[in-house]
């Protein structure tokens, strides 16, 4: 499948029903956690009375990412005789659209789906771009491939039932896609409360086209895709280091906020970022730094998951870094004395805070 997916935005429940019924498929499997299951399948289940349908649920989280699940989601397909010209719905965040998409790329060599998130994190960005994956011996992604889904539909008025800390740690990586997408969309970004949104959804879809914009550019994430990494290296040191920590694990974009704030230092050292727009943006991604907060003693810890980043060649530790609202550089490669460094710095704000 090529990278054609649309992104439909559906601002009523009477939309997204008209949207739902115009889609010119067989049957319907809908995919959905426990949760999603409750709380959102309610709002679609009108929309599909007329048509075949089929509902599998799996248990809701990161820790449910596996073969196992994808083994079970497959022999589901088969058992209630799934061909090529019916469709997987995805009903779920990034957890369910990523393992959704994955048994969509593989059963029958390929059959057609669309994500319809219900997470702030996955309407902004985990149901654009066809990653697919399962984590697999212990390391996340390990399984995967791209699968481009036929649409992606946000519809703002799931998240009416999202619970208020993962609408907090989506909106870290909304804000950091506004960064990126230019002066306009992060003055606009950055003044908001996430539970605005609601009310503001222009915000999430303007999130949602920029990220299918870099995707459409850069399918195969060769290149371009990458600057969305930004804040993402320290960050997910950040996250693995949260797994081991009694008051861990962080959220995504938990560990984001606190990427973004070491990432912004090195960019106005590496990238000649204006220092009182790296001090302002600090403070805004500030907001959503959660406990448990790395000490300076763990940051030998820290470097030592950013030496094994899938995005390190030949072992130096690379970065995307911010040059201005609208502009990165990708591949910066930074040594480790002066990282090190910023992350003393980084830890000594956020302490004195
Ligand atoms: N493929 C990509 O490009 C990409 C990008 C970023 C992240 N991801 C992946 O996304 C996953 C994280 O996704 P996520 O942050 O969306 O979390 P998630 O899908 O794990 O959902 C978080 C929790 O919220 C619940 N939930 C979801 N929607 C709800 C709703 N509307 N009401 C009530 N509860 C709801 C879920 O059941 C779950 O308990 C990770 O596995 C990550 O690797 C993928």
């Amino acid at each position: 499948m090529t990278n054609k997916s649309s992104l439909i935005v559906a601002s009523t429940n009477k939309e997204l029903e008209v949207l739902l019924r115009s889609l010119s498929y067989g049957r319907f499997f809908v995919l959905c956690d426990s949760n999603t299951w409750r709380e959102c399948f309610p709002l679609i289940a009108s929309a599909l009375s007329d048509r075949p349908c089929h509902v599998h649920i799996i248990p809701p989280g990161e820790i449910h990412k596996q073969t196992e699940t994808l083994l079970g989601i497959l022999e589901e397909l088969a058992s209630q005789g799934f061909q090529k010209s019916d469709l997987l719905v995805n009903l779920g965040g990034g957890t369910v659209s990523d393992i959704g998409g994955l048994a969509a790329a593989l059963y029958q060599r390929g059959i057609p789906y669309i994500n319809l998130p219900t997470t702030l994190l996955a309407m902004a960005d985990a149901a654009h771009g066809g990653k697919t994956a399962v984590d697999f011996s212990g390391i996340k992604n390990l399984i995967g491939t791209f699968w481009f889904p036929q649409h992606t539909i946000v519809f703002p008025g799931l998240l009416k039932t999202l619970p208020q800390r993962e609408l907090h740690a989506g909106y870290v990586e909304v804000l950091k896609q506004a960064l990126l997408a230019g002066k306009q969309a992060w003055n606009k970004a950055s003044k908001l409360a996430p539970e605005q949104l609601i009310e503001n959804p222009e915000i999430i879809y303007e999130a949602a086209r920029f990220k299918l914009r870099i995707v459409r550019q850069d399918p195969n994430d060769k290149g371009l895709r990458q600057v969305l990494n930004l804040g993402h290296t320290v960050g997910h040191a950040v996250e693995a280091w949260s797994l081991r920590h009694p008051e861990g694990p962080l959220l995504h974009g938990e560990a984001i906020a606190l990427g973004m704030l070491a990432e912004l230092r090195l960019s106005v050292s590496h990238a000649g970022l204006d220092e009182s727009f790296a001090h302002l943006a600090t403070k805004v991604f500030s907001k959503f730094l959660k406990p448990p907060i790395p000490s300076k003693a763990d940051i030998e810890d820290l470097l030592q998951y950013m030496r094994y980043d899938k995005k390190n060649r030949a072992a130096a530790i690379h970065f995307s870094l911010l040059v201005k609202p609208g502009k990165a550089l990708t591949g910066v490669s930074i040594g480790e004395n002066k990282l090190r460094l910023a992350l003393q710095e980084t830890l000594s704000v956020i302490q004195h805070q």
